[in-house]
């Protein structure tokens, strides 16, 4: 797949998107308009915007309004305590950056300073260049939060636009993947007149078989998949094998086994149908230990891969062989009864009766197939 990396130039113009320093001024308030009117000057000379209040609680309504940058403030105010005040405000807009100045610094306020997040703790009388040094240090921060907060909301939504871009690719490759698989799967069938449709009709049980389970329909369609290509391994047999009529040789029964280790090395590399290919893995393994090719038993051996098995035990059994006519769908149910409880758990035995008594026509043999009667 194409690889998408994230380039520096899809990164919103973040810096940008900060509001106006004029809709953003800095709040002062103190109740000496001394200090008030020095405060004034001095941050205006250095391009600031200034809104001062002598109250706490007009200063606490213009910070309620949003959109202030900064807040200086006094501890010792008439109507409302300085550090209630910040804490309020704080609570009102958490990206406030806030500056204490105060003529009787304390302990105790410096403490709460701290814990409530101020920016610095400035004592009276403060030099203009001390000022406006912790004012800019103030507005930076604010600046830099904003910005991270920014960067990590576009974050954010780049994982999941990018994410959800991915699965879709993902599932399309699946689809052209399995497309093109299953292609060479009919075409591979389409040279034996006893195989012809063979895969299609064992997915198209399968994918019923999951569905009365109760699968979802993701796993529905990996078990549908794994039923597609269950054996494309077979391509590897010589088609002298496929075709005997009698009873295959030790070493031509082997040959025939490695269908599954060959399909799965030839599908090994498809990682978006991984699961599809762990069920083919083990579509002969049965549940006594008897199958192969890992001899695996009970809960080791996946219920997909038991759906898998047991469509394709039984749908073969309703295909003619060269040494065989077709089994009816009641003839091959009876066969395939014997192995409830000992190849395939009871309940995938109930799936596959389900299905084949309600829709019968799926997995009924083809009449104009050749072989014998
Ligand atoms: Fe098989």
């Amino acid at each position: 797949m194409e690889r998408s990396p994230i380039h520096i130039e899809d990164v919103p113009p973040i810096g940008g998107a900060l509001p106006a320093p004029e809709d953003t001024p800095i709040v002062v308030v103190d109740d000496e308009p001394s200090v008030l009117s020095f405060l004034r000057k001095v941050l205006e000379a250095e391009g600031y915007p200034v809104e001062t209040f002598e109250s706490a609680q007009e200063a606490f309504t213009r910070i309620s309004q949003a959109g202030v940058a900064l807040l200086i403030a006094d501890i010792v105010l008439p109507d409302m305590g300085g550090m209630e005040l910040v804490r309020r405000s704080l609570e009102e807009d958490p990206s406030l950056s806030v500056l204490i100045l105060t003529g009787a610094a304390d302990t105790e306020s410096a403490v709460e300073s701290l814990r409530l997040g101020v920016d610095d703790y400035l004592q009276k009388p403060i030099s203009a260049d001390d000022l406006i040094v912790s004012v800019a240090r103030a507005l930076r921060h604010r600046a830099q939060a904003d910005y991270r907060d920014k960067l990590e909301t576009w974050l954010r939504s780049e994982v999941t636009r990018r994410t959800e871009e991915v699965q879709r690719r993902s599932q399309e490759l699946e689809l052209v993947t399995v497309a093109t698989l299953s292609t060479l799967v009919r075409a591979m069938e389409a040279k034996d007149p006893y195989l012809k449709g063979h895969s299609e009709r064992i997915a198209s049980l399968c994918g019923r078989m999951a569905r009365h389970l109760g699968f979802d329909a993701r796993d529905i369609e990996d078990v549908r998949t794994a039923g597609l290509l269950h054996d494309i391994g077979m391509i590897a047999v010589p088609e002298s094998i496929l075709h005997t009529e009698g009873e295959l040789s030790e070493e031509e029964y082997r040959q025939v086994k490695e269908h599954v280790e060959i399909a799965a090395n030839i599908l090994e590399p498809l990682s978006h149908i991984a699961r599809a290919v762990s069920y083919i893995r083990c579509h002969h393994e049965r549940l006594d230990g008897s199958g192969y090719p890992r001899g695996l038993r009970g809960s080791d051996i996946p219920l997909a891969a038991q759906i898998v098995g047991l469509a394709e035990y039984y749908g073969s059994l309703t295909e003619r062989r060269p040494h065989r006519r077709a089994y009816s769908a009641v003839e091959a149910l009876e066969t395939v009864r014997a192995s409830r409880d000992v190849w395939f758990e009871a309940r995938v035995m109930d799936a596959l009766e389900q299905v084949v008594s309600s829709e019968p026509e799926l997995v009924e043999p083809e009449p104009e197939l050749p072989g014998p009667d």
